[in-house]
């Protein structure tokens, strides 16, 4: 009775319409005009899960409460129990239906349990699980080969990994030992993962406890709309030059960021920074590691790999999430020279490069360039930008819109001139938005920035669907 009350007191009386009417609308596609608001149309898709038996979302919530870690987290006021996926659509244990914008992460790439994808996995599942690379098998060079084609200059050799924390741990091992050198320097609001070195290099108190991380150095934020220089990239990368002549001994072990910081709430970083940074590094004897987890195979749209938008060769690149559409897998991608560091020791991973992983990264590459999902990131990707972007137009609320293609960033703030997080109004929306059918992501340093990064085959009509659902969600503020 109370959560009613609520409900009508936050949408207010003349436009009350309760979570579960917007479902109904949603679902029995009716479209109506309300305030200049389009009420949001699911798209039609010919896909219905089989009934779903297993527990309810409150049994597995307690299950989670009583065996699982007090520090994993969910979304949502009410959380959603998902059983099932099929391309950008995701449904809850009573069959109903979700635009999914968030991709797991940015990690669905292809889309939920793609058939080709799905088909390589069980396949390779029902020949040979596991043997590790102790022994030959063809699916594992197959796929190095592969992957190594999509990669410009010399980065030809692979290692892989079960993550993106191992596949950055390993690069920043192999820039120690290569180079002799020690320090590291990343970037301001990144995020590299949470073991030992990557939560070093990681730069958000909130991803970071409080136990000893050494030798990483975070360079000030090249970020267009918070950043201290706007879009200045250069003027940024003279504090990476800085921080090598004062804070380390001149020489330097490696750079590792993202081109777009995805936890950190997609920032690009500003326009001329890698190329300058890479230039500083390089004189200093160190190694330039692109981090890919998130912004790799095709999700930006206008490249393959997110740094060749500032149009450098890094030394090393990490990735991992999109490789594997929702499979473990990650990589690390060098050359000849570099990789032959790792030869001074035995070097090991039991699962890294697993025959059901491999097979599965090769489907993803295929589908990526079969059903030409760079191309669509690109085109869908512009086009939901550009409806975001007059989406701020008509909210105050909306203080910046970012990003390329299917990794798309949107900050909320409460006052556009002093730039304040808006927190407790994304979460408003977000479940708003979930009731509508819409899922999307947030993050930022302040938890303040919707993260939209879709599985690659997002389609216009998706798009529309978002934008209408935000649009509503927000006229009711
Ligand atoms: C850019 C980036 N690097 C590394 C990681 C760590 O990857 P994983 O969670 O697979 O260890 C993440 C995870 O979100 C990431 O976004």
């Amino acid at each position: 009775m109370l959560g009613f009350i609520a409900r009508r007191l936050f949408w207010g009386r003349k436009s009350f319409c309760t979570q579960r009417c917007f479902s109904q609308l949603a679902q029995k596609k009716v479209s109506l005009q309300e305030d200049g608001v389009v009420i949001p149309k699911m798209p039609p898709f010919d896909y219905s899960p089989p009934a779903y038996t297993g527990p309810t979302a409150d049994e597995i919530l307690a299950k989670r409460k009583n065996y699982l870690s007090p520090s994993i987290l969910h979304f949502y006021k009410t959380p959603l129990n998902l059983v099932d996926g099929k391309m950008q659509y995701l449904f809850d244990e009573n069959g109903r239906r979700y635009l999914d914008g968030f991709g797991g992460i940015a990690t669905v790439s292809c889309g939920h349990c793609h058939p080709e994808v799905v088909e390589a996995i069980v396949n390779q599942t029902k020949r040979l699980q596991h043997s590790t690379v102790l022994y030959l098998n063809h699916v594992i060079a197959d796929f190095a080969e592969a992957l190594a084609s999509k990669l410009p200059g010399n980065l030809k050799v692979v290692f892989f990994t079960n993550s993106g924390t191992e596949a950055n741990e390993l690069a920043m091992l192999i820039a120690k030992l290569y180079t002799g050198n020690h320090d590291i320097i990343s970037v301001r609001n990144s995020y590299h993962g949470n073991a030992a070195g990557t939560m070093g290099a990681t730069a958000q108190s909130i991803w970071k406890f409080n136990v000893i991380q050494s030798g990483i150095h975070h360079a000030v934020n090249p970020d267009p709309y918070r950043g201290i220089f706007g879009s200045d990239g250069e003027k940024y990368a003279k504090d990476v030059q800085e921080i090598i002549d004062f804070g380390t001994s001149g020489s330097v072990a490696a750079f590792i960021s993202e081109a777009i910081q995805g936890v950190g709430g997609i920032v690009e970083m500003a326009p001329g920074y890698l190329p300058a940074v890479y230039e500083s590094i390089r004189k200093a004897g160190g190694l330039c590691i692109a981090d890919e987890v998130q912004a790799g195979f095709g999700r930006t749209g206008n490249h393959f790999w997110g740094f060749e938008d500032q149009g450098v060769v890094p030394d090393i690149v990490t990735m991992a999430k999109g490789i594997g559409n929702g499979i473990p897998l990650g990589a690390v991608v060098t050359t000849p020279e570099i990789a032959e560091a790792l030869t001074r020791r035995s070097y090991f991973n039991t699962f890294g490069g697993n025959p059901v992983c491999t097979a599965a990264g090769l489907a993803v590459l295929r589908v990526i360039e079969k059903a030409k999902l760079q191309e669509n990131a690109f085109v869908v990707g512009s086009y939901l930008k550009e409806r975001l972007t007059a989406l701020q137009d008509k909210y105050e609320l909306i203080g910046d819109v970012r990003g390329r293609g299917f990794m798309l960033g949107v900050e909320l703030v409460t006052d556009r001139q002093l730039k304040k997080p808006a927190k407790a109004e994304i979460l408003h929306v977000m479940d708003q938005m979930k009731e509508m059918g819409v899922l999307i992501g947030k993050g930022g340093f302040y938890g303040n920035v919707f993260r939209i990064t879709p599985p690659l085959c997002f389609t216009k009509e998706d798009a529309d669907f978002l934008v209408s659902a935000m649009d509503l969600s927000m006229s009711k503020m």
